[in-house]
């Protein structure tokens, strides 16, 4: 891709897994590394953005290039409500929003202020669904602002996989869906992926697979197709 295609493009990008307390010592999280959201804001600001990266919990060193870019401001947000107030936030200003985090669907009703202790052989867990951020941003759009939402979805086959795509985009209002297949041994820590986009269209219309940073770059390109 040209290196600054995206040039003066303001985008904000959420990215990693939110993790939800349970006590002082536990909390309720997913197998999100981080690596495929952080691709996205590094290829944006590759190609001349200037990305506003809230993050979740990622693995390792995943944050290390996008803390030294100069076109990447990063936030941390780590729980599904400070990923949301963080994403209205950056959403006032950005011409492109990118939710690529895993955000929990449920957090802890009441948390623990004192660690909590085996007692009876089982423990409950009172569980309170959270917000989705993206149908919130969806909901407050700006004028012209594009919205792309990625899925995590279990499926048999490819079919299925694009039907759940297709009615997952329709029902969040998304732009712009990136679907991507998951299971016990897929999609999470590698540093490759494969994912459909869909868009208003109800079509596939792109495929990309490969590293994480191929696409990425799909992704902005599809972007840029819808704007
Ligand atoms: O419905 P589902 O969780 O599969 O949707 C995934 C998309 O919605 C992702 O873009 C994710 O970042 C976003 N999401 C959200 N808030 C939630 C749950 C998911 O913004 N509470």
């Amino acid at each position: 891709a040209p290196a600054s295609d995206l040039a003066d493009l303001r985008v904000a990008v959420s990215t990693g897994g939110t993790r939800e307390p349970i006590d002082p010592v536990r909390y309720l999280g997913n197998r999100s590394s981080g690596k495929q959201g952080v691709a996205v804001a590094l290829a944006a600001a590759d190609r001349g953005a200037y990305v506003h990266l809230v993050a979740a919990h990622v693995e390792g060193t995943v944050l290390d290039r996008a803390l030294h870019h100069p076109r990447i401001a990063v936030e941390r947000a780590l729980t599904a409500g400070e990923m949301d107030a963080a994403m209205r936030a950056a959403a006032g200003e950005a011409d492109v929003v990118v939710m690529a985090a895993a955000v929990a669907d449920f957090s802890v009703r009441e948390v623990s202020d004192v660690k909590i202790r085996k007692e009876d052989g089982t423990l409950t867990l009172d569980l309170i669904e959270n917000p989705d951020i993206l149908a919130g941003l969806v909901r407050d759009r700006r004028p012209g602002q594009t919205l792309v939402g990625f899925a995590a979805e279990t499926a048999a086959d490819e079919t299925e996989l694009r039907e759940r795509g297709i009615r997952k985009r329709a029902r969040k209002g998304v732009d712009l869906l990136a679907v991507n297949r998951v299971g016990w041994t897929q999609g999470f820590e590698s540093g490759e992926n494969a994912v459909l986009f869909v868009d208003a269209s109800d079509e596939v219309t792109a495929r990309a697979s490969g590293t994480k940073s191929a696409v990425a770059d799909a992704l902005w390109d599809a972007v840029l197709r819808l704007r």
